[in-house]
């Protein structure tokens, strides 16, 4: 997709900077790029900046490679390692730098503040506009602009968060819900909302602390959605009911929607377990106690440990010494990123049950390697398997929803499957021979109907409820 923008001079966005070159900025950068703006790439990290100059993206992220390889082909985009060379006549920059948690929750936001300074102090042009792509806090946008002005450096400064998905993100670059732009100065907005104009998506010029909070709200509802229908989940297997079906009914109703009410191992990944935490604390500072979200990672946090439960219980309690063997790594399908991923809980806690763990991810293995010394990472599901008492599905990579269960019948040590993300065949698993046990829904064993994974509490079965 490309901009046919017929804009003057004075419209053109001019060169764009962009500081860090990470899953957000990298694909900004590259999505610009092949739009027709001139972009500067920014980061600190050289082994990155190698690798990108190289032309191979440091992240796995479907259709980035062809369009990285493309861009720098066309010159369209240039790798910087020196922030005066990247904002020589920029009239923009954007920062897309990490707010990683700090150890109480609250958003680090130490990057930004550095890489606005720097920014600042090498901007050349006089009407340079600074725009916050990184997720931050409410109120810190106008804390940074005030920030700026008594230092004397009175840059226009918005904010503009993203909302791509890992795994997805040139798509979800390409077809935004919305852009939403939060600022005081109404023509830097719009400068900012015509650089993404070719992309047809509802633009939304608010001011900068409601923009932030846009963006908490947004990832924040959609975890609290994941959590209940975890915490439904849970309840379908003390009742017999099936979640799936419960979802597949609650979703139904438009005004809920079906999507986040997959059930299962509960949210990963580098932005939802931070920004609850991060919006809690932010309330927090406001006097608020935001219970919400605190229920939401408590649960969050519960579903791990009772999937290592329920591995524990199908092994008779006993994981010591027994091979196990785990599908997926990444926190999601289609990336590789490991951060806060539920793989690497739920592995560290069954080595310290005494479990020999064996695991496999058609791309996250070697960063997981890193996080698990004592695990032993395959390239190949099949020879995953081989030996093992049980397998369990932790990341629904289609290639382990494709996996030919007859194949593996004779490899395993036990016909054991525990699924974490309720998207194995569960018919075709005990077809196999296979006892298939998942989330919120009856176990299945082989020749014997499918039954709910609980004892219901003698007084209620003796009142007539249950
Ligand atoms: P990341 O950690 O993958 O990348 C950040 C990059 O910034 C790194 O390459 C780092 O070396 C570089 N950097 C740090 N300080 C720098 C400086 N002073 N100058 C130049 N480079 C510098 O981060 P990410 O996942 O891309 O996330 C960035 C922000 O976007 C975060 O606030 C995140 O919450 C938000 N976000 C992320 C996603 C996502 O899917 N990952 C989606 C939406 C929003
Ligand atoms: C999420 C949001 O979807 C993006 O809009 C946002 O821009 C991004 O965070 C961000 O701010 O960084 P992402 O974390 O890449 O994107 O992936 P999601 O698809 O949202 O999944 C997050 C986690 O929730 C994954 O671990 C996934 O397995 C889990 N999930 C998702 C469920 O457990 N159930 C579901 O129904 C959906």
């Amino acid at each position: 997709m490309s901009r046919g923008n017929g804009l003057s001079a004075a419209q053109q966005p001019g060169p764009l900077c962009v500081v860090g070159a990470g899953y957000v900025g990298l694909v900004t950068a590259v999505c610009l790029a092949d739009s027709g703006v001139e972009v500067r790439l920014l980061d600190v990290d050289q082994t990155r900046l190698a690798l990108l100059r190289s032309g191979r993206s440091p992240i796995h992220e479907p259709l980035l490679d062809d369009l990285l390889s493309k861009v720098l082909r066309r010159g369209r985009l240039v790798l910087c390692n020196d922030v005066a060379e990247a904002m020589r006549g920029a009239r923009m920059a954007m920062l897309a730098v990490g707010t990683p948690p700090l150890a109480d929750g609250r958003a680090d936001l130490s990057q930004v503040r550095a890489a606005l300074g720097e920014v600042v102090a090498n901007a050349t042009e006089s009407d340079t506009v600074v725009v916050i792509k990184s997720t931050v806090p409410p109120g810190t946008t106008a804390a940074l602009r005030a920030l700026c002005r008594r230092s004397g450096r009175t840059f226009p400064l918005c904010v503009c968060p993203e909302f791509l998905s890992e795994g997805s993100a040139v798509k979800d670059f390409h077809h935004p819900p919305q852009v939403v732009i939060g600022g005081d100065d109404r023509v830097a907005c719009e400068r900012v909302a015509r650089l993404f104009e070719y992309l047809d998506a509802p633009v939304r010029i608010t001011d900068s602390t409601s923009a932030e909070l846009i963006k908490y709200g947004t990832n924040s509802f959609l975890a609290l959605k994941i959590s209940f229908i975890n915490e439904m989940a849970h309840l379908c297997e003390l009742t017999g009911a099936d979640v799936q079906v419960v979802a597949d009914g609650i979703g139904t109703d438009s005004r809920i929607g079906r999507a986040f009410l997959g059930a299962g191992l509960g949210f990963g990944g580098s932005c939802f377990p931070k920004d609850v935490r991060a919006l809690d604390m932010a309330a927090s500072y406001h006097g608020q106690s935001f219970w919400l979200l605190r229920a939401a990672v408590e649960v969050n946090a519960q579903q791990r440990s009772r999937f290592v439960a329920k591995i524990q219980k199908a092994l008779r309690g006993n994981l010591a010494n027994k091979r196990i063997a785990v599908l997926g790594l990444a926190f999601k399908p289609g990336t590789d990123d490991i951060r806060a991923a539920a793989s690497i809980d739920v592995i560290r806690h069954l080595e310290d049950l005494g479990a020999r763990v064996v695991a496999t991810d058609p791309v996250a293995g070697a960063k997981a390697a890193a996080q698990l010394p004592f695990t032993e990472i395959v390239a190949d599901p099949y020879e995953c398997v081989s030996g093992a008492d049980a397998v369990v599905l932790v990341t629904e990579w289609p290639e382990y929803v494709a996996l030919d269960w007859r194949r593996i019948a004779p490899l395993v040590k036990r016909h054991l499957v525990i699924d974490g993300r309720n998207c194995l065949d569960g018919e075709a698993l005990v077809a196999a021979g296979f006892t298939y046990i998942s989330m919120g829904r009856a176990v299945r064993r082989p020749g014997r109907p499918a039954q709910t994974d609980h004892t219901l509490r003698p007084e209620l079965l003796a009142s007539g409820i249950g």
